[in-house]
């Protein structure tokens, strides 16, 4: 029979669909792990590492890949510290210090507010033969390029306050042009090995939302046709977590008509309503002025400047630049819109749409 009881699942694991899920297989990424991997290979001998790069659109794995290489280095060796940071929740040189303090001392920094170069130097000691390897991820979302310059600097010439400190640097960034952010003091000490990581193709998205399904489903769970379909859709919307999200959400609408596998049928009515509520839970998190920026860059045909969607802002609801770049960067990091510098013209940037206007404009429709 193919009908599933009440307390019968589809889903052997249902963490595997969990957006920071760690994969069990990752795919298609040869090249950029071993890069990676060659780049800090020095720290395991206790030499400086190689500063990286890691570049490329939304979804590509540059997040997984480094987490991998650091879960990885963290099993074979205790000379390195590897600190991840996260450059969407932390803005300040202060913050990045305070996250590296407590990986190093297991406890985090007193909360009085300790001065910058007490914290630095206290870090810098007690490295001793150990060498630190800082991940800054989405540097490009840190809103002001001060900020990421005095990040850059502080890590990068801890050689010279303190001797043997040995300290490397794995930049994250969507922003192909992140680089022409730092100024010159920091461009001069910041070599990097570029790792790029380019859009996957239709059919490596077929292989990574195959192997999610192998692993989060019961065998024989998601009919092929169903696959094709999440797929198909996850390639037109250039968005991997997408597909991660539907075949979740197919999951569970097979088990909601109570049958044994994920038909086309089940895809078809949750992609009515997926991508809208896979926006939903970005646009959850904005408030009125916010929705109504985001209402202006999708329903504006042409690509905007953020000099040009400023004046348009500034006719509905009045307010500084400095608001006005926080909110567009709000925008940015719940990944409902893309900005990427203009050629030529300096800062100009240009705001990018990351899904179809008739989407989002009915999702926001609901609020
Ligand atoms: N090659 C892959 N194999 C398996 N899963 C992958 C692969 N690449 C990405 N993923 C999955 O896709 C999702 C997005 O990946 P990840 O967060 O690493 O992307 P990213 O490049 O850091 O994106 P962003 O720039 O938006 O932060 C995650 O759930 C991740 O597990
Ligand atoms: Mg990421």
């Amino acid at each position: 029979m193919d009908i599933l009881w009440r307390d019968q699942t589809l889903f052997k694991n249902m963490d595997v669909f969990d957006l920071d899920h760690l994969p069990e297989e990752f795919l298609h990424r040869e090249q950029q792990l071993t890069q990676l991997a060659m780049d800090l290979k020095p720290a395991l001998r206790k030499s400086r590492p190689i500063n990286a790069l890691c570049i490329g659109p939304p979804s590509t794995g540059k997040t997984t890949a480094v987490k991998l290489i650091f879960k990885e280095i963290e099993n074979v060796s205790e000379d390195v510290i590897p600190v991840y940071v996260n450059c969407q929740i932390i803005n300040s040189r202060q913050q990045v210090f305070a996250k590296i303090f407590e990986k190093i001392f297991g406890y985090p920094p007193p909360s009085y507010g300790i001065p910058f170069l007490k914290l630095y130097y206290k870090i810098l000691e007690k490295l001793s033969e150990r060498v630190l390897v800082v991940a800054l991820d989405d540097l490009n979302l840190v809103i002001e390029d001060k900020t990421i310059n005095e990040i850059l600097y502080a890590l990068l010439k801890a050689h010279e306050e303190v001797e043997d400190v040995k300290i490397g640097v794995i930049a994250i960034s969507t922003d192909l042009r992140i680089a022409e952010r730092f100024d010159a003091s920091v461009g001069s000490i910041f070599h990097s090995d570029e790792i790029y990581f380019p859009p996957y193709s239709r059919d490596e998205i077929r292989d990574i939302l195959s192997s999610r399904a192998k692993f989060g489903f019961y065998p024989n769970v998601l009919s092929d046709e169903a696959l094709e379909m999440i797929v198909d859709l996850t390639h037109q919307a250039g968005d991997l977590r997408l597909g991660i999200y539907l075949l979740k959400m197919a999951g569970l609408e097979a088990e909601k008509r109570a049958s044994r596998r994920i038909e086309v049928r089940d895809v078809e009515v949750v992609c009515r309503d997926g991508r809208k509520v896979f926006l939903r839970k970005g646009i959850l998190a904005l408030n009125s002025a916010e929705r109504a920026l985001l209402k202006i860059v999708y329903s504006t045909s042409e690509e905007l400047t953020t000099g040009e969607l400023f004046k348009r802002f500034r006719k509905v609801i009045s307010i500084g630049y400095t608001k006005f770049y926080e909110m567009l960067l709000k925008l940015e990091n719940l990944r409902l819109i893309d900005t990427k510098f203009e050629g030529g013209r300096g800062r100009t940037r240009i705001i990018l749409k990351r899904y179809d206007p008739k989407i989002v404009l009915e999702a926001l429709r609901d609020f």
